[in-house]
């Protein structure tokens, strides 16, 4: 990889999380590359530790409505409150007092008409630079998340699949998780991790995603179709392991069986200390990922919170079912 590459890729590592716009090159070390085809035929790999591996059956306690790690009470993971955002260059006002309480375990879905501000929410979430916050607060693990830059926030372990997934010429995407892997455990106190003890552990959630391994010698989304992007970017999330994993639509644009390796990927990585937040138009996808709660967004703000059920009506009786919502 170029220098040049090199430095794009350690950027867009860091700030897996942020606008393409708003890439920063951050200090980060950069771990040599070796091909993972060259790995793949190399010798048995070593055994190395890693993040504690997601537990099963999280998933289905979070759907319970427990939301708590097992033996304590649920701690809080992010806190909004009163949010309230506007668009840069015009000054438009497009969150009005969002208020959103997710518990570490649990995982929450976000539906609402189009236009409703779904996805401005979790841009503003992670810091994109569309947007400039106005009023309320948000905490995230307990500090407030508003004044960090968005690589700060993504290395805090916040995670974005965004709609449309960036692409990044020139970087294998076999480096580029290597390198946002090692950014994320230099901030967690942990050593780097070497290419070689990073094939296996990246393979498995290959197999899992039931990607073709040539992806990972592929540049990083180039000229992928839109489901492979997809896939890529729960690559990512199963890579980085996130505390909140925000999914913006992961559902548009793939087919069943497409959805369904996708969603077993995240049920997989849900753990007791973790959650998601997911943003759908369609209940189809809360089928696969359950959510404790289920939150309708109307016009910047969420005016009803329920549990699956109110998916369910709304998938009946459509948005005017649901009081409430106009
Ligand atoms: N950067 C922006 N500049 C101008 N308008 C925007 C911008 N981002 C979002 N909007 C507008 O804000 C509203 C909410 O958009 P969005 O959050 O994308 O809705 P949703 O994801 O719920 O469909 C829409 O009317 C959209 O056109
Ligand atoms: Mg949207």
């Amino acid at each position: 990889m170029s220098p040049a590459a090199a430095a794009a890729a350690a950027a867009a590592a860091a700030a897996v999380a942020a606008a393409s716009s708003r890439l920063s090159p951050p200090h980060l070390r950069i771990s040599p590359s070796v091909s993972p085809s060259i790995l793949a035929s190399s010798s048995a790999p070593r055994r190395v530790r890693l993040p504690p591996g997601p537990r099963r059956g999280a998933a289905a306690a979070a759907a319970a409505g427990g939301g708590a790690a097992a033996g304590g009470p649920a701690r809080v993971l992010l806190e909004v409150r009163d949010l309230k955002a506007v668009v840069k260059e015009s000054g438009k006002e497009l969150l009005h007092g969002v208020d959103l309480t997710i518990n570490e375990g649990e995982v929450h879905a976000i539906m609402g008409r189009n236009g409703s501000g779904k996805s401005t929410l979790s841009k503003v979430l992670v810091g994109h630079p569309d947007y400039e916050v106005t009023g309320g607060t948000v905490l995230f693990k307990g500090e407030s998340l508003l004044e960090k830059e968005p690589e700060e926030r993504s290395l805090a372990g916040l995670f974005m699949s965004f709609q449309t997934p960036i692409e990044i010429p020139g970087v294998s995407n076999y480096d580029f998780l290597l390198m946002a892997l090692n950014a994320r455990r230099e901030k967690q106190g942990l050593p780097a991790l070497g290419p070689i003890e990073f094939y296996p552990y990246l393979s498995s959630k290959v197999t899992a995603l039931k990607m073709d391994p040539k992806f990972l010698d592929r540049n990083v989304n180039e000229g992928f179709s839109g489901g492979e992007k997809k896939r890529n970017e729960i690559l990512q999330l199963a890579v980085l392991e996130a505390d909140l994993a925000i999914l913006d639509e992961i559902d548009s644009g793939l087919d069943v069986d497409a959805l369904e390796d996708v969603a077993n990927t995240v049920n997989g990585l849900l753990k007791p200390g973790n959650s998601i937040l997911m943003i759908t138009h369609y209940q189809r996808l809360l089928d696969y990922i359950k959510p404790t709660f289920v939150h309708i967004m109307e016009e910047g703000k969420i005016v009803r919170t329920g549990d699956i059920s109110l998916a369910k009506q709304l998938e009946k009786g459509g948005y005017k079912a649901i009081s409430g919502v106009s």
